[in-house]
């Protein structure tokens, strides 16, 4: 019995495929080299944009076929909206909200030892031997117009914070260099529990020390922070400890504040560029990237100004820049008109793009000739060199062996672009 797991999306999905993967193998099912060679077919899916869901389409539609021919058994879970799940229904022979996924074993019939009895409870099957996700939390309170999160994932749930901690520990103890802590919006860690949880900040802390007693590098980054929750503690907390990463994705999505009203984004422009100046007064060096939403209804070409001049002002390394896509069900969807024509959507990601590449050259070139430590990833095929991150999740391109994969080296850097570094063993 072999599988093949197809996560599409954003991160929380790829490790939410680490615990999928895991509740198979617990149950004899081995991972598949290739989608057909599998018996065992599963989709995680993103509602983020229409282009996400219709893969999901394009698959089924596929895998389907060779069931006139197969024995194939298809599912699909991850961040799906009411409307797609009654169209999978009919599609896929299992369709399972995430934090049901323990209940796979029991849906597939066959049953193993031990069985989880709840979602955080699942170990992951990890995919790297050196950099690992961490979910701390699932869904989302937030309700951004435009966002189908919400209605995929459902309401914010924090994961116990001594499992966070447990999980993390035994990451430090087999050698792992990097960590992700994931969660929709992570600054609200702690709050669905009334008395008994930590915040975000009293987390970061705990990790920072446990990763600080360490006698090795490590990296610690988180994603998603919202601006609405972010606080000059995190910020402080991020900038006390050599193990917090100093990178830090903030969303900005526009940069007009009566777009961001629309939007239900609950904070104006201003804090947030507040915000930002104080992440970079606390940690000089801070690598720094957002996420842009282009074309939201009614968006005019005043109010793209707006962002245009953000975009400027922020000077990010890196920018997630997406064109509107109304998803069914969402608040934006329901009561507001998908007005921006695609070709404007299209004009208006190009020039934030073109804006993000004169950013992040600039602060590429501010670190030529510098001597960093860089996290050797894997060898690229296309040019024979290797390929690494720096703490701020820059890609770096140098000359060196294979054996370095899953280590730190120090790299001087020599050259630069806008999207990639380039240097030499130090
Ligand atoms: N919770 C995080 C990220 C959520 S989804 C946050 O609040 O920032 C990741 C990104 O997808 C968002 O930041 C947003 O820029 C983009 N996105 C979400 N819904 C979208 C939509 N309907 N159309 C286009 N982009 C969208
Ligand atoms: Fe979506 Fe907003 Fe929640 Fe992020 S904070 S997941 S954009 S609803
Ligand atoms: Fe992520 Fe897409 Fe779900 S962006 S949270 S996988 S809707």
């Amino acid at each position: 019995m072999k599988y093949f797991l197809l996560p599409l999306g954003c991160a929380t999905n790829k490790a939410d495929a680490e615990r999928i993967a895991a509740v198979l193998e617990s149950i004899g099912y081995e991972k598949a080299n290739s989608e057909e060679e599998a018996n065992l077919v599963g989709i995680v899916a993103c509602s983020i944009r229409q282009s996400a869901i219709d893969r999901v389409y394009g698959k089924v539609h596929k895998w389907n076929k060779r069931k006139n021919t197969e024995h194939l058994i298809t599912f699909v879970s991850g961040c799906i909206l009411p409307t797609d799940e009654k169209k999978f229904l009919k599609t896929f022979d299992i369709v399972l909200k995430i934090d049901q996924i323990y209940t796979l074993p029991s849906l597939l019939k066959e049953y193993g030892t031990a069985l989880p009895q709840s979602f955080w409870e699942i170990a992951p099957k990890r995919t790297s031997t050196f950099t690992a996700l961490v979910p701390i939390q699932n869904g989302c309170n937030k309700f951004c117009t435009y966002c189908a999160v919400p209605y995929t994932r459902g309401k914010e749930v924090s994961r116990p914070s001594s499992e966070i901690l447990a999980e993390i520990k035994q990451l430090i103890d087999a050698g792992y260099k990097q960590m992700t802590l994931l969660g929709q919006n992570v600054n609200s860690y702690g709050l669905d529990k009334p008395k008994n949880e930590i915040s975000f900040a009293e987390l970061l802390r705990c990790i920072g020390e446990m990763g600080d007693a360490s006698d090795r590098r490590l990296w610690v980054h988180y994603t998603s922070p919202h601006p609405q929750d972010m606080t000059e503690e995190v910020l402080d907390v991020q900038a006390q400890y050599n193990s917090l990463a100093k990178y830090l994705n903030l969303p900005l999505q526009s940069g007009n504040n009566d777009v961001l009203k629309k939007m239900n984004r609950r904070y104006t422009r201003e804090k947030y560029m507040q915000l930002l100046d104080a992440a970079h007064a606390k940690m000089p060096g801070l690598t720094v990237s957002t996420d842009i939403i282009v074309g939201f209804c009614g968006e005019t070409e005043e109010q793209f100004q707006d962002t245009v001049t953000a975009m400027q002002r922020g000077k990010y390394d890196l920018a997630f820049i997406a064109q509107y896509s109304p998803r069914p069900g969402a608040m934006a969807e329901r009561r507001f008109e998908d007005s921006v024509p695609k070709s404007i959507k299209k004009e208006r990601e190009k020039r934030l793009t073109e804006i993000l590449k004169e950013t992040a050259l600039q602060n590429n070139k501010k670190i030529v000739g510098t001597t960093i430590p860089v996290l050797v990833e894997t060898h690229s095929r296309k040019s024979g060199k290797m390929l690494g991150r720096t703490e701020g999740l820059k890609s770096i391109e140098f000359v060196g062996n294979s054996s370095t994969i899953g280590n730190f080296v120090q790299i001087t850097i020599t050259d630069c672009d806008a999207w990639r570094l380039y240097g030499t063993l130090a």
